[in-house]
């Protein structure tokens, strides 16, 4: 698929069908992720893959009982390694390069399955020390984002966009364009 295409075409899949997403295929797609930018390189992204019925039942009870969780045959939880974030850069590598690394090598997880015909969802709503504890993270390591994955069952109509005439403010903020 072209980026454009990939990039235009993506939405977030909550259904999906029970085949497992082949070990090769996860490894791949952790590659793509693993592409994206970070601050100095420093690259402070931890990924944890869950298949296991028991720890998606104690994800799912940690992100509000999102049901879907449960039903993804494969869940990755993009972490932060805020120690490594922090070791260049300080406060702003620990509070913020941490989380916006983490994010963009997550976009890149999620356009790369797209591409590979798997469907993904970013969950954000979630206790973070209910996720910690269900995965066994230690103090360091910050949960940033539940991504759900899976082969499409249903698709839904991708939600609308603001258009570009409102968000594109030509050097002074609210300015017209
Ligand atoms: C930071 C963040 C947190 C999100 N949290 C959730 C969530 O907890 N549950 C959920 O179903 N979707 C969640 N989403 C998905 C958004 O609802 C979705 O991206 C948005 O509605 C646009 O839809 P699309 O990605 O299909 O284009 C989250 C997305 C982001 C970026």
């Amino acid at each position: 698929m072209e980026t454009l295409e990939c990039i235009q075409r993506r939405m977030d899949i909550r259904s999906y069908k029970p085949d497992p997403v082949p070990e090769g295929t996860v490894r791949a797609l952790l590659k793509a992720a693993t592409e994206a930018p970070s601050s100095g390189n420093l690259q402070n992204w931890e990924f944890v893959v869950v298949r296991k019925y028991e720890t998606k039942k104690a994800l799912s009870g940690a992100a509000m009982g999102q049901e879907f969780l449960v039903e993804a045959p494969l869940i990755v939880v993009v972490c932060a390694n805020l120690e490594l974030a922090a070791s260049k850069y300080g406060g702003r590598g620990r509070d913020l390069y941490s989380v916006q690394n983490t994010a963009a090598a997550t976009e890149n997880l999620m356009l790369a399955a797209w591409d590979s015909g798997i469907g993904t969802c970013w969950v954000g709503a979630f206790n973070e020390n209910d996720v910690k504890r269900a995965l066994n993270l230690p103090e360091n390591i910050r949960p940033v984002a539940i991504i759900t994955m899976g082969y499409p069952d249903k698709t839904p109509k991708k939600p609308g966009r603001r258009p570009v005439e409102e968000i594109m403010h030509k050097e002074l903020y609210g300015g017209k364009i």
